[in-house]
């Protein structure tokens, strides 16, 4: 386990000595962002100018909170939610989407890091990103893909060694506020993954509004290391006297260490019925609530 006291003063001496000049980071609100970003601010101060960029995947009332937690050290926000649904479009593979998300942040991120002239840039990959990504499980879209036709002068990874347990204790010591230090992971290309098949604007409200159902109602009472909705497919269900073609949502809580594997929650029925009737009651396009019981593996956590 990392010694927080030690690690935080020698992080913020690498930065100093690593980064000269302006030194952009993405800022996507999760620990390991989050915690770079400060770090980097302690370490060089207003040279650092961190990104967030608003792809429209990013859960409900997410954007806003992130701008007031970080407004003090000089947040740029870009609102690029036009981009990525057209980016999106037809798109049904979930590698391809990935990869489309995955590209169209960097190429935003280029854009701005031109327009700033930045030379150096940070990076939050910690060290199961690294795993993964050298594996070819999945293209994680927040490893080595940044920037590549920039020539920065370097490439920073302040916490590439520690693993996710020690991002928040330093998170902690940073004082950081708690819904970021224990902020669960959320994806890099966002609630594009919890949509099976093509992305359009329609299925990111009802997965957005489905996933702020699923977090108030499990979040706080059950500590799940991860726990959120999918939009999975269409199906017939009966609202008022009609039939109709609704949404069918599957809904996701699981417990786990790294992410590496993960077991389905035992939930109460009353809890589950809960959610179903939230879910059902407050989006009217849904018309079935499913609850998920699939370890990982075989599954993924993500559906996508
Ligand atoms: P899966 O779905 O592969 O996910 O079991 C394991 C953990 O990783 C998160 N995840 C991602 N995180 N960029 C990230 O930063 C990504 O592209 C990405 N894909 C999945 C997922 O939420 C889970 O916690």
């Amino acid at each position: 386990m990392v010694k927080v006291e030690k690690f935080i003063p020698k992080a913020i001496d690498r930065i100093k000595e690593q980064a000269k000049g302006k030194t952009i980071i993405a800022l996507s609100g999760g620990v390991d962002s989050s915690v770079c970003a400060v770090l980097a601010y302690r370490a060089i101060g207003d040279d650092l100018i961190p990104i967030y960029i608003d792809t429209g995947l990013m859960r409900k009332g997410e954007t806003k909170r992130i701008k007031e937690i970080f407004e003090d050290m000089n947040l740029q926000t870009i609102d690029a939610k036009d981009r990525f649904l057209n980016a999106l479009v037809g798109i049904k593979d979930p590698e391809e989407k990935r990869k489309v998300v995955g590209e169209t942040f960097i190429r935003v991120f280029e854009e701005e890091a031109r327009e700033i002239n930045a030379e150096y840039l940070i990076q939050g990959t910690i060290y199961p990103d690294r795993i993964e990504s050298d594996g070819g499980i999945k293209s994680h879209h927040n490893v080595g893909g940044l920037p590549e036709h920039i020539d920065f002068k370097g490439i920073i990874e302040p916490i590439d060694d520690l693993y996710k347990d020690e991002v928040r204790e330093v998170a902690w010591a940073l004082d950081l506020p708690e819904e970021i230090c224990e902020r669960m992971p959320f994806p890099g290309p966002g609630l594009s993954v919890r949509i099976i098949g093509e992305v359009t604007e329609e299925k990111v409200d009802v997965v957005r509004e489905a996933n702020a159902i699923v977090e108030e109602e499990l979040l706080e009472q059950f500590k799940p290391w991860q726990t959120f909705a999918a939009v999975i497919g269409k199906g017939t269900g009966v609202k008022g006297d009609v039939r109709v073609h609704g949404w069918i949502i599957a809904v996701r809580a699981v417990g786990s260490r790294d992410g590496m594997t993960a077991e389905a929650l035992e939930l109460p029925w009353e809890t589950l019925r809960k959610i179903e009737s939230r879910i059902s009651g407050e989006i009217a396009s849904v018309a079935r609530v499913l609850y998920d019981l699939s370890p990982k593996p075989p599954a993924t956590i993500e559906f996508e």
